[in-house]
């Protein structure tokens, strides 16, 4: 199966990732998401990626423009009909995920395959709201997208080989190592780092150590590349606690509670990077100013 065209839905943090790789690796790509100051505000960042990347040398002024010339803007589902592949980054919720496969699935055509970018919510049940379960399968790409290698291809029961097979070679032009995995929850990276970085926040609850003591503690102590309280920041406190919420429900495993913090932090609207404001605060381009004060008083 020859793929030419991809849609990328949702333009928040993992889309535009998402979107600017598969432009860069020569696809077309129709960009959607359910606003088109969302697209806007999210290829205005992808420019901004890019430019710095003409600046260190690392592409020319013409790449960029030719993979900016690849991106089209949506703020309609129906201008995905003719894509080959649909890769759906919107939020971390099985209804909200659900409803919009229900409509792709009503206008993509019949060959197209469906993807899903979940971090942790069960890629069957997705695929079994479709008619199409045989071309349904999960792309789970790692934050940020432009820099980090893995993409995990979660593999349902009902998907067929042929699409198992045709999403490999996809991830291999997209510049990625596709590693096939089963479907189960939190799949193999986060069921594993959950189970650290959950304790991350019972801790700063308990006042054992400020954000940026843990991680500079972990960064020197476990040569870990980026502190928990950072990474948990950069992934945004929402999608870390739906993936608790899911290993949680699932393994009934008191190991993967979420820490009652982590809701007053999300009811604060202290998400992390993408707000402003998470364990730390940060300023317009996302470098960190300080820890969050409110917080930590
Ligand atoms: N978007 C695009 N590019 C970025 C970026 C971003 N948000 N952040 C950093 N980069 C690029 C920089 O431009 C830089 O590129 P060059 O080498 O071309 O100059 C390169 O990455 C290195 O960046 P920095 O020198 O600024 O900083 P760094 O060396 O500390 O690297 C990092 C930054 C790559 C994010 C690194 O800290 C890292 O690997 N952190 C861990 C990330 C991680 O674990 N991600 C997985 C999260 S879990 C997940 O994604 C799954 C899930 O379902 C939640
Ligand atoms: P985000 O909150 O940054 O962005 C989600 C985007 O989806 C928003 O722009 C929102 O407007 C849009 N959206 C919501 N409903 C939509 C709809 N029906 N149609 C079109 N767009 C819609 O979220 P994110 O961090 O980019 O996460 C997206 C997905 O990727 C989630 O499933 C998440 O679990 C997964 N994921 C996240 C990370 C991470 O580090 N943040 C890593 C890997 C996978």
């Amino acid at each position: 199966m020859e793929f030419k065209k991809i849609g990328v839905v949702g333009a928040g943090t993992m889309g535009l990732g998402i979107a600017q790789v598969c432009a860069q690796s020569g696809f077309e790509v129709v960009f959607n998401d359910i606003k088109m100051e969302i697209v806007d505000k999210a290829v205005n960042r992808i420019t901004k990626l890019l430019s710095k990347d003409v600046d260190k040398g690392k592409i020319t002024a013409e790449a960029k423009d030719a993979t900016l010339g690849r991106i089209k803007k949506s703020e309609n589902v129906e201008d995905m009909a003719d894509c080959d592949v649909i890769i759906e980054a919107i939020v971390e919720n099985m209804d909200a995920k659900k409803s919009l496969y229900q409509k792709l699935d009503a206008i993509c055509k019949p060959e197209a395959i469906l993807a899903t970018n979940t971090s942790s919510l069960s890629v069957s049940e997705l695929a079994s709201a479709t008619k199409r379960p045989a071309q349904f399968i999960g792309m789970h790409f790692f934050n940020p997208v432009q820099v980090m290698k893995l993409i995990e291809v979660v593999t349902p029961l009902q998907v067929a080989q042929a699409t198992i097979d045709a999403v490999m070679d996809l991830g291999v032009r997209l510049g990625k190592e596709p590693v096939p995995v089963k479907d189960s929850p939190g799949f193999v990276v986060n069921r594993i780092l959950t189970m650290g970085s959950n304790e991350v926040p019972f801790m700063l609850h308990e006042g054992v150590a400020t954000p940026d003591a843990i991680d500079k503690c972990m960064k020197l102590g476990a040569n870990w590349r980026m502190g928990p309280c950072e990474l948990n920041d950069l992934v945004g406190l929402d999608i870390s606690i739906a993936i608790r919420e899911t290993l949680y429900a699932e393994f009934k495993e008191p190991k993967y509670r979420p820490s009652p913090f982590l809701y007053q932090m999300i009811r604060a609207g202290f998400l992390g990077r993408k707000t402003g404001k998470g364990w730390y605060e940060y300023d317009e381009d996302g470098k960190i100013i300080g820890i969050n004060r409110s917080v930590f008083k």
